[in-house]
């Protein structure tokens, strides 16, 4: 969702910024803007535009920067228009800011400090922007700042210029992510790790309710009274740094290819030289006194989740449910009080997760996050957490972090657990068996021309995992194919859907789990009948003659390979209709709101 950066030093900030805003944009947005010191003109300069930040480079005619702070707005609260793009300024103009979050109270706070202020846009950072001009009227700069800051209920990550002073920048934070980083010629802040990484050596992630004072030769970190904050930085993480497409037209297409070095790498981490697993034993003991798992997570982590879920019930033999965190959230279900919640994400922001976890928090249940961000807010809150390593993921369709998540859950059951699975060999058998089959990923494209070619409508079906992973494969497909999708439990077809099955209607069925082949195989039967189109994709050992066949392997594990075609589908669709592969319309990568 919106992104921000921000930059003081030498005369880069504009490129700093713009790369940064960049580096952003896999977030999805749908305005960006950005606020520059002109070293020139010694004067402080606004651009926005609406659409791309390529639109917004057209309009810039400031040549250097000493200073910088730039946003990428992703809609919530009022329409896409340049006016609603940051930065903001107050009606003074003194003070400039980008803001991510979203200020709860900002109705009361315009009646009760700005009656009087007409207002240019529809958003609540204007507010604040007015807010700091209100008190700065009376009170130095950082004391304005932070009265203004203790008034705001909500979430921000800020960055804050004062004409006054092109010498710093302010910057401030709660509950939505904000770093900064020691550049090698200043300092750069900015919302997500991945606009910092070509410019910082070392970082900090700043912890709510934190207040900081950028300047071209560091930063100095305050807690909302003024009290001084020590701090230490963490050396810039490597994987961030190299994370570019290398020779591949697309984020997504190369994620898919990392799948199997990083199942390797998880095993690296999560297990030792004998084969045993390697976790925190604070972690492995709160899941083995618990007596419900409880599974909390939205979207792609959410199917991961389905998937863990029969994995958690056979190796530790717990009972284990799934929830999707937005319903959670609002329809809490009866809680047994030994119930442990491990919370799945990605990113570790989404904001109906945040909702679970302060909810349970609150009534004192232990928790868990499974995340790819080790400096999110959801590991940083919950009581513990566990890093998937996928690395960045960058295209909105998640497919690396779906796989690493299976693998860690997988493998976190099985050290918590007593059985005799050879964890460690089924999953580098797995990491294989995806690297023989993406050596034959042209053949899923012709499947792709012939199954989907002048189509809108397409259903996966399965049973059990299978069932879990055709979910995943439709969201895969129809978020951004445009191609609407559903995943079926195979079994249900015939109370309602089977309705819509027509000649040449695409369905593609997952067959990996011997229990249930045969059964599979009789819907199958059903949707031919009646001239629908099925593309059979399967393990070896039970769908011999699939149109794709993969290695067998483990049936509880069989998601890992199954998903692999199903994502490439999904990519070559996309690719066909000439889509946005790693921006489809109208989503974010993290979902920051609720
Ligand atoms: O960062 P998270 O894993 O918490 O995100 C959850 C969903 O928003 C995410 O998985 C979404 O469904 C993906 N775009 C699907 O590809």
């Amino acid at each position: 969702m919106c992104g921000i950066v921000g930059y003081l030093g030498n005369g880069n900030a504009k490129e700093i910024v713009l790369d940064g805003l960049e580096r952003l944009e896999y977030r999805g947005y749908d305005s960006a803007g950005v606020g520059l010191f002109d070293s020139e003109r010694k004067t402080y300069r606004i651009f926005k535009e609406k659409g791309r930040i390529d639109d917004l480079k057209r309009v810039i005619n400031t040549e250097s920067a000493a200073a910088g702070i730039g946003h990428t707005r992703w809609a919530t609260h009022g329409k896409v228009t340049k006016e609603n793009a940051h930065p903001h300024t107050s009606r003074n103009g003194r003070f400039i800011v980008v803001h991510n979050g979203v200020v709860d109270n900002f109705r009361a706070l315009r009646s009760e400090y700005l009656d009087a202020f007409r207002l240019e846009s529809e958003t609540d950072t204007e507010i604040i922007a007015n807010l700091f001009e209100v008190f700065a009227a009376a009170l130095p700069v950082q004391d304005a700042i932070r009265e203004g800051l203790k008034r705001l209920e909500g979430s921000y990550a800020l960055l804050i210029m004062d004409r006054e002073d092109s010498g710093t920048v302010y910057a401030a934070k709660h509950k939505s992510p904000l770093l900064i980083g020691s550049a090698h010629s200043g300092v750069v802040a900015g919302s997500d790790l991945m606009a910092l990484a070509d410019h910082a050596d070392a970082y900090l992630a700043l912890e709510d309710g934190t207040f900081a004072e950028l300047r071209p030769d560091g930063f100095s970190l305050y807690d909302l009274n003024g009290g001084a904050l020590d701090y230490t930085l963490r050396e810039m993480d490597a994987e961030v740094v190299e994370s570019d497409k290398g020779a591949y037209p697309h984020y997504m297409l190369k994620e898919i290819h990392e799948q199997p070095i990083i199942l390797r790498r998880i095993l690296d981490a999560y297990t030792d030289e004998e084969e045993r697993p390697d976790f925190p034993n604070s972690v492995l003991e709160t899941i083995r006194k618990s007596g419900r798992i409880h599974i909390l997570a939205a979207g792609t982590s959410m199917h991961a989740g389905l998937v863990a879920k029969p994995l958690f019930e056979t190796l530790t033999e717990k009972p284990a449910e799934v929830h999707v965190a937005s319903e959670f959230a609002h329809h809490t279900p009866l809680i047994d009080s030994d119930s442990l919640f491990i919370l799945i994400s990605q990113s570790g922001e989404t904001a109906d997760l945040r909702a679970c976890l302060n909810r349970l928090k609150d009534e004192g249940y232990p928790t868990l996050t499974v995340t790819n961000v080790r400096t999110s807010t959801l590991a940083r809150e919950a009581d513990a957490f566990v890093e998937i390593h996928a690395g960045p993921e960058i295209a909105v369709a998640s497919t690396k972090a779906y796989s690493a998540q299976i693998a860690v859950l997988s493998l976190l059951a099985h050290a918590a657990g007593a059985s005799g699975m050879p964890m460690k060999r089924e999953i580098s058998n797995i990491a294989q068996s995806i690297e023989k089959f993406l050596e034959q990923a042209d053949a899923v494209h012709d499947h792709v021309k012939s199954m989907l070619e002048g189509k809108s409508h397409a259903f996966y079906i399965g049973r059990g995992v299978d069932h879990a992973v055709a979910l995943e494969a439709s969201l895969k497909l129809k978020e951004i194919s445009y191609i609407h999708t559903e995943g079926l439990a195979a079994g249900e077809l015939k109370h309602g859907t089977l309705a819509l099955i027509e000649e040449g209607t695409p369905v593609f069925a997952l067959i990996s789990q011997p229990s249930t082949a045969l059964h599979t195989q009789s819907s199958i039967s059903e949707i031919e009948s009646r001239g629908g189109r099925v593309l059979t994709i399967g393990t070896e050992d039970v769908a011999e003659e699939a149109h794709i066949a993969l290695r067998k392997t483990h049936p509880l594990l069989a998601p890992l390979v199954l998903v692999v075609p199903a994502q490439l589908i999904a990519y070559y669709a996309a690719l066909e209709l000439g889509n946005d592969i790693d921006k489809p319309r109208n989503l974010a990568k993290s979902v920051t709101v609720e």
